[in-house]
């Protein structure tokens, strides 16, 4: 079985008839457990299509999605929520913590919608946000953190259900040069030590630097640009 994320000449097109628009044409990639993949490519080529398709978020047209030897592009709706739940891990532009849980809570929330919460969760939701720099926050609430806190906040979250993928949509966007690097690298961190598939968007060609391949997205058509 191979493990990781392998996609196979995967097309999108959005709409009917002559509203046709091909988001993505033939795309194919291969992500590993512990690398770290980042796309980049100018606004509307197709990255966030890709990604959703990635994530089990939105079905392909055409091709084959396979996470860990599995074929997920033919599952039933049913089936793609509980991988997204217990095997993919999403970070967002925006943090899109809930206003009213503080940081630890942030990462039970998503133990509660998969089952218990037993005492091992919680530990282990504390070794995560403690390893994101995060351990005198674990009370705190959303407004009380800085951008680069929530951004980490997200990435602990994404990796509280110990998933095998880990997608993060320009999640840097909303931050200064110094939390950019700060959380980028967190990221690369994790993904080595705990061997996830990780795929990163970005607008932001310093933080590449982080990861091992970089992808161009060019009007829905995906090469690699470079492997360190
Ligand atoms: N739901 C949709 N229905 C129709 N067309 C869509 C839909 N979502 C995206 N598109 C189109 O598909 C193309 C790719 O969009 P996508 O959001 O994947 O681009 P992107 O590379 O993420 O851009 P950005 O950098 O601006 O976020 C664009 O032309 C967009 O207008
Ligand atoms: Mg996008």
């Amino acid at each position: 079985m191979t493990k990781g994320l392998q996609m196979k000449e995967v097309t999108m097109i959005y709409g009917e008839g002559s509203n046709q628009m091909k988001a993505l044409d033939h795309v194919s990639l291969s992500v590993e457990p512990g690398e770290f993949a980042a796309v980049v490519g100018p606004s509307g080529s197709g990255k966030s299509t890709f990604l959703s398709i990635a994530g089990a978020m939105l079905k392909a047209t055409e091709g084959e999605v396979r996470l860990n030897g599995n074929v997920i592009s033919t599952l039933t709706e049913k089936k793609l929520s509980t991988i997204r739940l217990r095997e993919i891990g999403f970070i967002m532009q925006s943090s899109n913590l809930v206003p009213y849980l503080h940081v630890l809570d942030q990462l039970l929330v998503v133990k509660r919608m998969s089952g218990t919460i037993r005492r091992e969760d919680q530990q282990f939701a504390t070794k995560l946000l403690e390893e994101l720099g995060l351990g005198q926050k674990l009370r705190k609430f959303p407004e009380e953190l800085s951008g680069g806190e929530k951004q980490r906040t997200a990435i602990a979250r994404a990796l509280m259900n110990d998933p095998n993928l880990i997608l993060a949509d320009e999640p840097t966007a909303s931050l200064d040069t110094k939390r950019a690097h700060e959380v980028v690298s967190l990221m690369a961190q994790e993904v080595k030590s705990r061997q996830k598939a990780a795929i990163m968007v970005t607008h932001d060609e310093r933080m590449l630097a982080y990861c091992d391949k970089v992808y161009r997205m060019n009007d829905g058509v995906l090469t690699l640009a470079a492997t360190s």
